[in-house]
């Protein structure tokens, strides 16, 4: 069933988008801003895509933008759907799912995400070298569908290590740049490696919660990405995770963790977010 969606709202995106799309964007919670910097852009509202859910959360725009970066034509999601949202994970994976049916090879999912490691702090970026799914959920549960992939995936390596190592080097380009001329010096070690730990949400974790998945092995946790990167894993596509640490996770601070400082976090990253995608996808390209 979920293949003929995909099949419709595939066709439907190329009838409104002709160019050959080879990398797709998921823009996290805060993230939005880097769908403004495509040239030649056909911005497609979800209600318009069939079977599409409806973005409901406060600062997800919901809506598909396909257009180029740097001369590489990309599809961006501004906003994506989420589990705690009520959606099930038929429908939190149907923009994947199309996006492999439009041929997409590459996808680049972003995040906002808590912090449990006190070296990575709040407007930092993390690389996501592998994820723990806690969602309580595996979203391959039900039939498979073997147009897409194998019913039992190997899960060795879901976030592509060519990929991650373009990354890190894009990031120290930034960095020595940003240094050289003085901009954001203190900000050299902006990118970290590490365990992206996916949650239902949407309640943020108590302190003894988040001292369970320390001890599990988590640098950071959030509400998204893992039902992704399995679909797109599954299906073949390469993916690279970014998550940009929005605060330091539950018992940390002493302080309550609100999606206000999430958003605002987001905000103050933006610049070198986009700074660091857009040179991402040039050079997987
Ligand atoms: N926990 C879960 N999800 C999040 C957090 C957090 O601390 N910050 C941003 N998304």
């Amino acid at each position: 069933m979920s293949y003929e969606k995909a099949a419709e709202a595939a066709a439907f995106i190329r009838s409104k988008y002709a160019g050959e799309i080879s990398t797709a964007i998921v823009l996290g919670s805060g993230l939005g801003a880097f769908a403004d910097e495509l040239s030649n852009a056909v911005r497609i509202p979800y209600e318009e895509i069939p079977g599409f859910a409806r973005s409901t959360v406060e600062g997800h725009a919901g809506q598909l933008v396909l257009g180029e970066i740097g001369g590489v034509a990309v599809a961006v999601q501004q906003g994506r759907f989420h589990y705690y949202e009520g959606y099930d994970m038929e429908q939190v994976m149907l923009p994947v799912r199309t996006f492999g049916l439009l041929g997409v090879k590459n996808l680049i999912l972003t995040n906002a995400a808590g912090s449990l490691n006190s070296d990575m702090l709040p407007g930092s970026l993390m690389l996501i070298s592998d994820h723990l799914n806690c969602m309580g959920v595996n979203p391959l549960r039900g039939p498979n569908d073997s147009r897409f992939g194998l019913r039992f995936p190997d899960m060795g390596e879901i976030y592509d290590r060519e990929f991650q190592k373009i990354a890190e080097k894009e990031a120290d380009a930034i960095s020595h740049e940003r240094f050289e001329t003085g901009i954001d010096a203190a900000h050299t070690d902006f990118l970290n490696r590490g365990i992206y730990c996916g949650l239902s949400g949407p309640t943020y974790e108590t302190p003894a919660e988040i001292r369970m998945y320390r001890l599990l092995g988590a640098d950071a946790v959030g509400m998204s990405t893992v039902p992704e990167a399995i679909a797109a894993h599954h299906q073949g596509t390469h993916v690279l995770g970014i998550s940009c640490i929005t605060n330091l996770a539950a018992g940390m601070s002493g302080e309550p963790i609100n999606h206000e400082e999430v958003m605002e976090t987001g905000a103050k990253v933006a610049e070198v977010f986009k700074e660091l995608l857009r040179r991402i996808v040039t050079r997987i390209n």
